[in-house]
């Protein structure tokens, strides 16, 4: 098999398992290409290397940076750069029966907690994510571990143009990216079936009001705010969700979040203020994050 037939493989096992998203399927493959990103065919090679049986090792190097995991590949260890794995205990107590559910992961990544949801008991897990290079390790992970009802679709979920309800609607770290949050839940409540359960996970700041960084929060660009846990309530109430429970708020502590042998760039500490870790660089509290469910009303 070939990166090629992998890839037509496993969007036809989605289409089987999904006819309504085969719009969305089709223009996914389109993004497949070095059009899409001058690294693709480099990943591409990588990906084929290990259909073809070739050391994992060296190829899954080619898909370096890993973000989000860790990652056993039999022998091979891939100690990613977020211990997601205790993102994921947090939420697991939390979340309903997932038997036979069929679940919607916005900001999937590569698609490390669709693994974790189909050990849940989740019938399918849908992750969409526009980083092709998370999309490319999906599909590394599977070339190894062999065809599961876990896809990663290279799209944003604004290009999801399909009315599917789901049972499960997960959007974890994204919707501080948004620009406009009201937007980002519209769409994710639009998504989960009547009667469907939300996972929303955000950074979140303590006090009355929302954080709005003026120009990077902890170094990154793309925050645009941080709300309170209330006000991530009041967003949901105000979509239309209810029953919102915040389960869990913790701190990302610096053993969650850093550099790795296989995430070797700069992470969480060079964030922080060295000389007060309670503060990012730039005098904000220090990342904490919180899990909150909410139900779509029947
Ligand atoms: C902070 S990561 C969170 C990954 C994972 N959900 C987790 O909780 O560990 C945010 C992810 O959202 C993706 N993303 C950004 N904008 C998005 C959008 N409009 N729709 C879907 N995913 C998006 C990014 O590519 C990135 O992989």
């Amino acid at each position: 098999m070939t990166f090629d037939s992998l890839l037509v493989r496993e969007m036809q096992r989605l289409s089987t398992t999904l006819p309504a998203l085969s719009p969305v399927i089709t223009r996914s493959v389109l993004r497949f290409d070095g059009a899409h990103h001058g690294d693709f065919p480099r990943w591409r090679d990588a990906i084929d290397a290990l259909l073809a049986g070739d050391a994992a090792e060296p190829a899954l190097r080619q898909l370096m940076p890993w973000r989000k995991g860790p990652w056993q590949f039999g022998e091979l260890h891939i100690d990613t750069e977020w211990r997601s794995d205790w993102k994921w205990q947090r939420l697991e107590p939390h979340l309903a029966p997932l038997s036979d559910r069929r679940v919607l992961d916005i900001g999937s990544g590569n698609g490390y907690f669709g693994w974790r949801l189909l050990e849940h008991g989740a019938a399918a897990v849908i992750g969409v994510d526009p980083t092709l290079l998370f999309c490319m390790q999906h599909l590394a992970a599977i070339s190894l571990l062999g065809p599961h009802a876990n896809w990663v679709l290279p799209l944003a979920l604004e290009e999801l143009d399909v009315t599917t309800g789901f049972d499960t609607v997960l959007s974890m770290g994204v919707i501080y990216h948004r620009r406009d949050p009201a937007d980002h839940l519209k769409r994710l409540f639009a998504h989960t079936r009547p009667g469907g359960e939300l996972v929303l996970e955000s950074l979140v700041v303590d006090g009355t009001t929302p954080l709005l960084p003026h120009a990077r929060y902890a170094r990154m660009r793309n925050v645009h705010i941080v709300p309170t846990p209330e006000t991530l309530c009041c967003w949901l109430e105000e979509a239309g969700f209810r029953n919102c429970r915040v389960v869990d708020i913790t701190p990302t502590s610096t053993e969650e979040q850093r550099t790795t042998d296989w995430m070797q760039f700069e992470s969480l500490a060079q964030s922080l203020d060295p000389r007060d870790a309670a503060l990012t660089v730039e005098g904000y509290p220090a990342p904490c994050r919180a899990i909150v469910l909410a139900s779509r009303p029947d």
